[in-house]
């Protein structure tokens, strides 16, 4: 979760940098309004935010990456692909009223999300 305030980490394009923090504290938000629903259903919009705030990061690193690297286009977004799908579970886990697997699930996003930053974005947007 870190990741984009360690110094080694950051990719140096001040753009990408600044859109990775500003995602993170996102994240980080969203995860505290699901930790603390107090059973108002804030949880699942919080979700619902959350993976909506993921798709406009992902589409717009995806447009960059076309207009730089096509190559690295396909294999970026299948990445995407594969981080979105964690999301689901969460929902679900929500809607059967199981935070506990939904907390646990949300946890595994971010350790994905982490290595996903470390392995695909810092690479393929460092300069
Ligand atoms: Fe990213
Ligand atoms: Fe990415």
């Amino acid at each position: 979760m870190a990741t984009w305030l360690e110094e080694q980490w950051k990719s140096g394009d001040p753009v990408i940098d600044a859109e990775h923090q500003k995602l993170h504290q996102a994240i980080s938000s969203m995860t505290a309004v699901m930790r603390n629903d107090p059973g108002l259903g804030l949880a699942m919009e919080a979700v619902d935010v959350l993976i909506e705030r993921m798709r406009i990061h992902f589409r717009m690193e995806e447009n960059l990456a076309a207009r730089f690297n096509s190559q690295a286009t396909a294999p970026l977004k299948a990445d995407h692909q594969r981080l979105l799908r964690l999301l689901a579970p969460v929902r679900d886990a929500l809607q059967n009223n199981d935070p506990e697997r939904a907390r646990m699930l949300m946890d595994e996003f971010h350790a994905q999300l982490d290595r996903h930053d470390r392995e695909v974005d810092i690479p393929l947007f460092r300069r």
